[in-house]
């Protein structure tokens, strides 16, 4: 959710202000998403890296998680939808950790839709956290696969995301679902987070709707009949 601060800036208002815009264009992406029959979305929130930023800001944003969190799960949980937070939550604050410990045990058991909140979330950190873990639990490394790694990540028993969205125009994957991402779509807008709304989503839905998906394999050729019926030539 990139490009809040860009987003105030052009504004002239403070960063914290972009901040809090961002919280508001969640809700109408996620309603696009759940209509379009999207129904596990992960925002990143807060990087491992975030911390560097001025004081202020990280607080302003911790602040801002802890609200949000609190004013939306009643909501939420309404709405079937199971919250995560994916990230090394034990640098939180006692507080906002209660309060994420809270929304989960509410959600625990919801169905309808899944939705992750990355905080303090790096995708290094999280394959080092899942190998430690599986080290200490006894698991003979030397027998490690793939398999065994997935299950030990934040996103445990949730499939490869097939898309990753990035707002603000930048190029890079910046720490995010490093794992996960591997077969991923990329789709990347030059639209700042707060100005990405249902109409962005849509339109990023439809461009991955268009992208041949090979997982590394040769793709398969349309059947002849269907090839006739399009007439046009299948390269
Ligand atoms: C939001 O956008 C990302 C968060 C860490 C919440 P930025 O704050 O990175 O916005 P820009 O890059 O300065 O525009
Ligand atoms: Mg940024």
């Amino acid at each position: 959710m990139d490009g809040n601060g860009r987003w105030a800036r052009r504004r002239h208002l403070p960063r914290v202000a972009g901040h809090r815009a961002g919280v508001r264009a969640i809700r109408p992406v996620m309603e696009a998403c759940d209509r379009a029959g999207v129904h596990i979305l992960t925002l990143y929130a807060f990087s491992t890296e975030n911390w560097s930023r001025p004081r202020h800001e990280v607080a302003a944003l911790m602040q801002l998680f802890g609200e949000t969190i609190e004013s939306e799960v009643d909501e939420l949980h309404a709405n079937g939808v199971q919250i995560r937070v994916i990230g090394d939550r034990t640098q939180l604050s006692e507080r906002l950790q209660r309060k994420v410990a809270e929304a989960e045990g509410i959600t625990a058991r919801n169905t309808s839709a899944v939705l992750n909140v990355a905080i303090n979330y790096g995708g290094r950190r999280e394959i080092v956290s899942a190998i430690r873990e599986l080290a200490a639990r006894g698991v003979d490394l030397a027998q490690l696969d793939e398999e065994m790694v997935s299950r030990a990540l934040y996103t445990a028993g949730l499939p490869d995301p097939d898309l990753i969205v990035r707002t603000a125009g930048e190029m890079r994957v910046s720490n995010f679902l490093l794992w996960q991402s591997a077969y991923a779509e990329l789709y990347v807008t030059d639209t700042l987070w707060p100005d990405f709304g249902e109409t962005s989503i849509n339109e990023a839905l439809h461009a991955f709707s268009r992208r041949e998906r090979k997982f590394g394999a040769v793709p398969e050729r349309a059947p002849a009949a269907v090839i006739e019926t399009l007439g046009s030539p299948v390269g």
